[in-house]
């Protein structure tokens, strides 16, 4: 049987290429998307998460919209490294389809009630809609959280805090706080997913929609060749899906994990207990390692699946 999954994300170009791999992967019953800001604004990316579901022909499957700003921070988007539209590169007609007509959380405590089996929720923005969820429908109905965020070592919007964590560290926090199991797939691990060259070049032969990809990642290689030096682009949130679908690819450690909300050097840095140095109980499935290549050859072969 098929894993129930909900996508909670911000398209933004490694969400849509985790979406992508989420629909070219039988093993996943996508039962919809969520959006929240982070990449871009809410309206940004609920519309560029339509516009490559369309693409992919996949109308079918619902967005719900959620949250257009964290739990108490300032709304900050990414559009330094997403562009203005928060997908840019490739050119994507404008939605023709729109949202559902409830909120996130309302859609998904529906959705979730309604599911056959538990749902895995696949969050890889800031955590907003999810600690909202959480806070008002509790956790049952749900088989366990693997978000794409935080670091056990250095961040990527501050030297301390990765992104979606950064964005809504008290959501992040929630997340953390909850009576369920919780696995980080962060940037230690999301950082061995850099593409190259060679991952190109399999993607533009995969097909049209591996062409489109490819085209993402130009755009996405801009940013991290300017930062990083690299001639390639993290996929971080497919990591998260890749993880799901192929449990081994992601090693992980159960480790105790606190988000700083105190200090503004140091916000939303993810305290990871590697060493067991504190009491703390452990909380989070933390990734440590990933097998690069086995994680290429899955997404290349199922993007091909797209056509
Ligand atoms: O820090 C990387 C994360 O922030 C990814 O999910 C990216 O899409 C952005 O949301
Ligand atoms: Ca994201």
């Amino acid at each position: 049987m098929a894993t129930p999954i909900i996508l909670d994300c911000d398209p933004g170009h490694d969400d849509a290429i985790a979406l992508l791999l989420a629909l070219g992967s039988p093993e996943l019953e996508l039962l919809g998307v969520t959006t929240t800001y982070g990449n871009q604004t809410l309206e940004k990316t609920t519309a560029n998460a339509l516009r490559v579901l369309e693409l992919a022909g996949r109308g079918d499957v619902p967005v719900a919209s959620g949250a257009s700003a964290p739990l108490e921070r300032k709304l900050v988007v990414a559009a330094h490294v997403h562009g203005e539209s928060g997908l840019d590169g490739p050119t994507l007609p404008p939605p023709s389809l729109a949202p559902v007509s409830e909120d996130a959380v309302e859609w998904m405590a529906g959705v979730v009630a309604d599911a056959a089996g538990p749902v895995t929720l696949i969050p890889t923005g800031p955590l907003t809609n999810v600690a909202r969820y959480l806070d008002e429908h509790g956790a049952e109905g749900l088989e366990r959280i693997v978000l794409m965020g935080g670091a056990i070592a250095e961040g990527n919007m501050t030297p301390a805090a990765e992104f979606n964590v950064w964005a809504d560290p008290e959501a992040a926090q929630a997340v953390l706080d909850a009576p369920l199991d919780v696995t980080m797939i962060g940037l230690d691990v999301t950082h061995k997913a850099v593409t190259g060259p060679d991952v190109q070049r399999r993607l533009r032969d995969a097909g049209s929609i591996g062409v489109f990809v490819a085209e993402l990642v130009d755009f996405f290689t801009v940013y991290h060749r300017e930062t990083y030096g690299w001639d390639g682009a993290p996929i971080h949130d497919a990591v998260a899906v890749a993880h799901v679908l192929r449990p081994g690819l992601v090693q992980t450690k159960l480790r105790n994990v606190e988000v700083e909300r105190e200090s503004e050097l140091c916000r939303g840095r993810t305290v990871v207990d590697l060493w067991h140095r504190t009491d703390r109980p452990a909380n989070a499935h933390v990734g440590v390692d990933l097998d690069s290549a086995a994680f290429f050859d899955l997404l290349v072969e199922r993007i091909g699946r797209l056509g």
